[in-house]
């Protein structure tokens, strides 16, 4: 066998385990066996034995599993690699001491079941964390049990819902419609209507921005529970007019529920309790030191107004005195929402990034990632559409419009950066955006990254106008072309508008 075929060189292709596989190659060596060898025909009856057939099992030794793993990973784009600027996922480099902290033993081997008495330093933790984000939020009362950002809303939703029944007995049966803009987030529609309201959809003008005539006219047909607004909006635009949306729906005898997956746009600089937003979640996995996505597990705590405190999940824990307890006595109570108190470990790295970054380090994080992020607008604004003109909070949205024109679409746009040594930002979303291309660098791209991404974009475009079809047999440079997905998108997706009325709508 020639040296090339054997040597397996990094950039090329990488054969299965299977293909591997020497005949009698092993990577362990059991201990000879110290016991009496056992005879299974007599202790475990026949039809109750497996038969592990082993044949066409690979057959390798530990170097080589090890390798080919390790190859394997090394093509994984990952956000120690480089800008991850996944619009609407916050994908921020978070420090390795939030990991740390959050793998000390007394935290990592602590059973949920323990006794209050053993587990005070846990519910301590817990307890100055929800104070920490009634603080950031300007909102006194915090549940952290919610697992996700969706059942986050949810729960807020259902708090809603739980005390219009309160105050409103009987009748709270017909405040049952949930206003939510078309530029929301598409969880908020489904969170109101898993709880029971009518979703309907409130236009967004052509800034971007909630459109308070339609608002408006939306209350006065009355049945008015609530609103359930994204702010700062998938778009990535701050609702200026979030003071005027509250008191009007609160004239309308309903609640403002905000969806603050997006307060890496605000931590430390407003907060949704001062604006007169009733209930809000947070995704902890965005904002507060997790990364968004991967498979781990998420947190989205709910925090609320005094006025819905009464409602929130059970059990709550409280300080007396100097130590800690679990109250599970809250009569008004929406009931649990999660197994045992939430996902502990994310609360951990929460509070860490919390203390390490403290209250001026959170509102700079804040700051820059605004600026970053309106760096890109600013610079990119000539070469891609930009379809509103509001300056943009933490992310800007561009269109494939001018691409489109030489048959360049977002796909293909996406597909390029990968070639380029980025991964793509999100695309196709938000829904009102044509071909939308939704750009979050986050705080933590500094000025020499964002120029080269700021290049790598132009570059596109420049290719997209001169040599298209470069772009378009996207991506160059993986291991794998490009999949189905490019022919599916280019061709339902791209002509599909969302029918917000219907995706709404109450079966
Ligand atoms: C604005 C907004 N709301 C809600 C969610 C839902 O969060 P989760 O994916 O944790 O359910 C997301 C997710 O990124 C989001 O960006």
């Amino acid at each position: 066998m020639s040296i090339k075929k054997v040597r397996q060189h990094p950039t090329q292709n990488e054969p299965l385990i299977f293909e591997r596989s020497q005949k009698g190659r092993i990577g362990y060596r059991l201990p000879k066996l110290d016991v009496e060898e056992t005879n299974l025909d007599e202790v475990i009856p026949e039809h109750l034995r497996r038969n592990d057939d082993l044949d066409g099992f690979p057959e390798v030794s530990e170097v080589d599993v090890v390798r080919h793993f390790t190859r394997m990973s090394t093509w994984n784009y990952s956000i120690d690699l480089g800008m991850y600027p996944l619009g609407s996922c916050t994908m921020k480099y978070n420090s390795r001491l939030n990991e740390k902290v959050a793998r000390i033993p007394g935290f990592t081997n602590l059973h949920p079941l323990a006794p209050e008495e053993e587990a005070q330093g846990a519910l301590e933790l817990m307890y100055r964390l929800q104070e920490d984000l009634a603080e950031i939020t300007g909102l006194p009362g915090v549940s952290l049990q919610p697992a996700a950002g969706a059942q986050g809303e949810m729960t807020g939703i259902l708090l809603i819902r739980a005390f219009l029944d309160k105050r409103d007995g009987e009748a709270s049966k017909d405040r049952r419609v949930m206003l939510v803009p078309d530029s929301a987030h598409g969880t908020n529609p489904a969170s109101a209507q898993m709880a029971g309201f009518t979703v309907k959809t409130v236009k967004s003008t052509s800034e971007g921005l909630t459109d308070i005539q339609h608002l408006k006219q939306l209350c006065s047909e009355g049945g008015i529970a609530g609103l359930m607004l994204t702010n700062p909006n998938t778009v990535g635009i701050f609702e200026k007019n979030i003071r005027e949306i509250c008191e009007i729906i609160h004239e309308a005898g309903g609640l403002v529920y905000m969806d603050g997956a997006n307060m890496n746009a605000l931590v430390g600089v407003a907060r949704p309790g001062d604006m007169g937003v009733d209930v809000i979640h947070l995704n902890l996995h965005k904002t507060f030191s997790t990364p968004h996505g991967g498979g781990g597990p998420g947190s989205g705590p709910c925090c609320c107004s005094a006025e819905l405190e009464p409602f929130l999940p059970v059990p709550r824990i409280v300080k007396e005195g100097n130590r800690f307890r679990l109250d599970f006595n809250r009569p008004n109570s929406i009931g649990r929402v999660k197994a045992f108190y939430g996902n502990f470990g994310m609360m951990i790295r929460a509070l860490s990034y919390i203390y390490t970054h403290g209250a001026e380090g959170l509102k700079e994080a804040t700051e820059t990632a605004v600026l970053n992020a309106r760096y890109i607008a600013h610079h990119l604004a000539d070469t891609f559409e930009k379809p509103f003109d509001s300056d943009c909070m933490h992310e800007v949205v561009f269109s494939h419009k001018k691409q489109a024109r030489k048959g360049v679409h977002t796909i293909d746009i996406a597909k390029r950066l990968i070639d380029y040594g980025f991964h793509p930002m999100t695309i196709y979303f938000p829904l009102i955006v044509d071909g939308a291309m939704l750009i979050e660098p986050t705080e933590s791209v500094g000025r020499q990254d964002l120029d080269a991404f700021i290049d790598a974009m132009k570059s596109i475009a420049k290719e997209a106008e001169e040599n298209p079809q470069i772009v378009i047999d996207a991506p160059h440079t993986t291991r794998i072309g490009r999949l189905d997905e490019a022919t599916a998108a280019r061709k339902p997706i791209l002509r599909w508008k969302p029918d917000m009325e219907s995706m709404t709508k109450t079966a």
